[in-house]
């Protein structure tokens, strides 16, 4: 067999996107260590495969707040999706309905909220909160009438991460109409409390509850006292990630800080994770670390260079990949998999083993 197609969607990003835009999508914060590291992370994990169980079906789907995914996977927030392909969200989203998973969707995306949802994809709307929390009311009820099942709140961006880039920043040559078609008419910037909030706290998670009726996930947690926080905050599930390494530099990796939240929050609610995240290899071992699910970031971005049809191989290869190493692992479902890791006496025994 020759090499997965997967593993050549950057050379054909290379090959096909304008090089600030390739940048933008590829970047970590400051000198990169934290992106670098993500894979390598789950590379790191070895399987203790099991063996004589039946594996003639096996099961990928999984539970993404009370309905069934099909694949133990989602697509992870991400802006400038019309930068890589004409389609953008409209093809991200066709091609991840057909997978029959969800999408979360940025807030600072180009396509208007009522669009995605006209493909008939399960999704998610992504927030980051200014300054004055009002000023993002009208998107997030807005996505909440055009049927967005939950708001995911992105934490971890109380500044943007300082990127250093090769040549014009992607904002210098991209077109503005590519993004923000979702916010107030006239929206500006440079009002007073358009800033980012740098004093995000437990009660904005009560209030976006309450402007939009929506559970809320908080994305950008690697510490269990934050994910207890967050849970006794009202938060539905809490999502691991450093943001891809395209925040706090040098941030720990989510293959690392995933055993500790699922310690402490793993039995009170759902337990998702992205960053790095490129083979069903690297699925495996986030669930077999603990993950309820996993989400992914680059990858579909680069695969919709391909527009609909890239997405859409993605996910099957991953799903194929995914299945694969289930059976050989000796496992029938997502359910099976933290079996799969013996990091200690005490968890053998939990385990009956
Ligand atoms: C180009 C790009 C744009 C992103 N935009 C957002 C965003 O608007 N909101 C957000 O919460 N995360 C954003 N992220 C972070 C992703 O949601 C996710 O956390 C990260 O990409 C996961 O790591 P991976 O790319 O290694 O899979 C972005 C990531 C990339 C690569």
């Amino acid at each position: 067999m020759g090499r997965p197609w997967r593993e050549q969607l950057e050379d054909r990003a290379r090959a096909a996107l304008p090089a600030p835009v390739l940048e933008y999508v590829l970047q970590g914060a400051r000198e990169g260590v934290t992106a670098a590291e993500a894979t390598e992370a789950w590379r790191q994990v070895r399987f203790l495969p099991r063996v004589l169980r039946d594996v003639t079906e096996v099961d990928l789907s999984v539970d993404l707040l009370g309905r069934r995914a099909r694949v133990p996977w989602g697509v992870a927030p991400s802006t400038l999706q019309r930068a890589v392909h004409p389609e953008g969200e409209l093809a991200m989203a066709r091609a991840t309905a057909a997978a029959g998973t969800v999408m979360v969707v940025s807030s600072n995306v180009g396509t208007p909220f009522a669009e995605i949802a006209a493909t008939g994809v399960r999704w998610w709307v992504q927030a980051y909160l200014p300054a004055d929390r009002s000023l993002a009311d009208g998107l997030l009820t807005r996505a909440r009438d055009a049927g967005a099942e939950a708001v995911v709140l992105t934490v971890d961006t109380p500044v943007v991460g300082t990127k250093y880039t090769a040549g014009a920043p992607v904002w210098d040559v991209v077109d503005p109409a590519l993004l923000r078609v979702n916010f107030d008419a006239g929206y500006d910037d440079d009002a007073p409390g358009a800033v980012k909030a740098t004093d995000l706290g437990p009660a904005d998670l009560a209030r976006l509850r309450e402007v939009t009726g929506l559970p809320v996930l908080v994305k950008g947690v690697l510490r269990p006292d934050d994910a207890r926080a967050c849970l006794d905050a009202g938060a539905a599930a809490v999502w691991v990630s450093n943001h891809g390494g395209r925040q706090l530099d040098r941030a720990a990796t989510t293959a690392a800080c995933l055993p500790g939240v699922v310690a402490a929050v793993g039995e009170r609610a759902p337990v998702y994770v992205d960053g790095g995240l490129r083979s069903g290899l690297d699925v495996l071992a986030a669930l077999a670390l603990g993950a309820d699910a996993v989400f992914l970031g680059r990858s579909p971005l680069l695969a919709l260079v391909d527009g609909e049809g890239g997405v859409a191989r993605l996910h099957r290869d991953l799903a194929a990949e995914v299945d694969e190493a289930l059976r050989l692992a000796g496992c029938r479902s997502v359910a099976d998999t933290p079996a799969l890791l013996l990091t200690d006496r005490r968890d053998e025994r939990r385990q009956g083993l």
